[in-house]
């Protein structure tokens, strides 16, 4: 046991990667590597995660699973017509047209609540806000111990007070979407070990770190820093196990892109990518409205994804990108765990 929150041998974590990267296959070889691995719940149909839980089930290891909470934000229409208006030439280029009405989900919030109280997994992580203190209880009821994904001190007081068991501490370096709990706020720079004390100075509760891992000495500063484990994404985003789409792949391992940036570009929501022409010619613009920007943008993605288009994909990334390799999970996750200045 690595701690109170997580039941593996070592101290890491596959972060719930939604939208492919995170497959079962992904997960059960970082469970096997002595990682604990979780599966992303989030975008997936109910019954698809139903599947994905009874596949890991099967294979006889703890996991967890990652839900996004739904947001009550109300959304500008007219600024989001506006930007539906700017990206249309992008989607003229595949012969696609942007639909300027809003499209809201709660992203099936009950039905996966259900799914995991009738079926529990060890570990339910949190993402986007709080639910109601009575939707936790019920995880906690089935047997799970319930963590809130925090990016500020404040959010960190909140998940507490909400009841929640332990508390996943993304800095802002992290790969793909801010967990934060307000989608229009400034994301300052800050290392994820900072911010980790700046959270364990306000709660006692046990802390996950997240965000920026490029390598064994960033695990060994978090773990320093006062987090029971750290959780990486984009160091296994070129897993041979994961389902990180080609493009995306191409554009991880190859010499076109230099940076990564924070954008609400692509779906409403501050999300770091490798910094593409997309975020640069509409990030300025977009608004802040989640869901709708990601219904908005996405068979423009994923039509973008077919063709090999890295210039309009969204290529969520952390600051650690250069460092990861292709190889197999276990060989990422045995590496991340070994004394710093081992040789990979
Ligand atoms: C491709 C991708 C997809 C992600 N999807 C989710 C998700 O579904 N839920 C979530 O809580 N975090 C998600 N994240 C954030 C990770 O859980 C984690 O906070 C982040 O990857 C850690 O930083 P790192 O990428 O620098 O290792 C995603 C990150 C990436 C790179």
């Amino acid at each position: 046991m690595t701690g109170p929150l997580l039941p593996s041998r070592l101290p890491i974590a596959a972060a719930p990667m939604a939208g492919g990267p995170t497959t079962t296959a992904l997960a059960a070889a970082v469970a096997e590597a002595g990682g604990f691995p979780f599966l992303a719940g989030g975008y997936k149909t109910p019954p698809a995660l139903a599947a994905e839980i009874g596949e890991l089930r099967a294979a006889g290891h703890p996991f967890g699973v990652n839900l996004f909470v739904p947001s009550a934000d109300p959304i500008d229409e007219a600024a989001f017509r506006a930007y539906a208006r700017q990206l249309q030439p992008e989607a003229d280029r595949y012969g696609l047209t942007l639909s300027e009405h809003p499209v809201a989900d709660d992203d099936a919030w009950q039905e996966k609540l259900d799914l995991l109280t009738q079926d529990p997994a060890d570990v339910v992580s949190l993402t986007f806000g709080l639910p109601a203190p009575s939707d936790i209880a019920a995880l906690q009821g089935a047997g799970t111990t319930v963590l809130a994904s925090v990016t500020t001190p404040a959010e960190a007081r909140q998940a507490q007070a909400a009841g929640v068991d332990g508390l996943v501490v993304q800095g802002p370096q992290a790969g793909g979407h801010s967990a934060t709990f307000d989608a229009d706020r400034r994301i300052d720079e800050m290392p994820t070990a900072e911010l980790v004390k700046a959270v364990r100075a306000v709660t006692s509760l046990p802390l996950i770190a997240a965000g920026g891992v490029d390598g064994p000495a960033a695990v060994q500063t978090l773990l320093a820093a006062g987090a029971e484990a750290v959780a990486v994404g984009t160091l296994l985003l070129l897993a041979d196990e994961a389902g990180t789409s080609p493009t995306h792949r191409a554009a991880l391992s190859g010499g076109t892109f230099s940076e990564t940036i924070l954008t609400r570009a692509f779906t409403g929501r501050p999300a770091r990518a490798l910094r593409n022409s997309f975020a640069d010619r509409h990030g300025q613009h977009a608004p802040t409205a989640y869901p709708a920007v990601h219904h908005l943008t996405r068979e423009l993605r994923q039509t973008a994804s077919k063709a090999g288009d890295a210039g309009t994909l969204h290529l969520w990334a952390g600051t650690g990108w250069r460092s990861a390799r292709e190889a197999p999970a276990a060989e990422i996750i045995g590496w991340l765990a070994a004394p710093p200045h081992t040789a990979r």
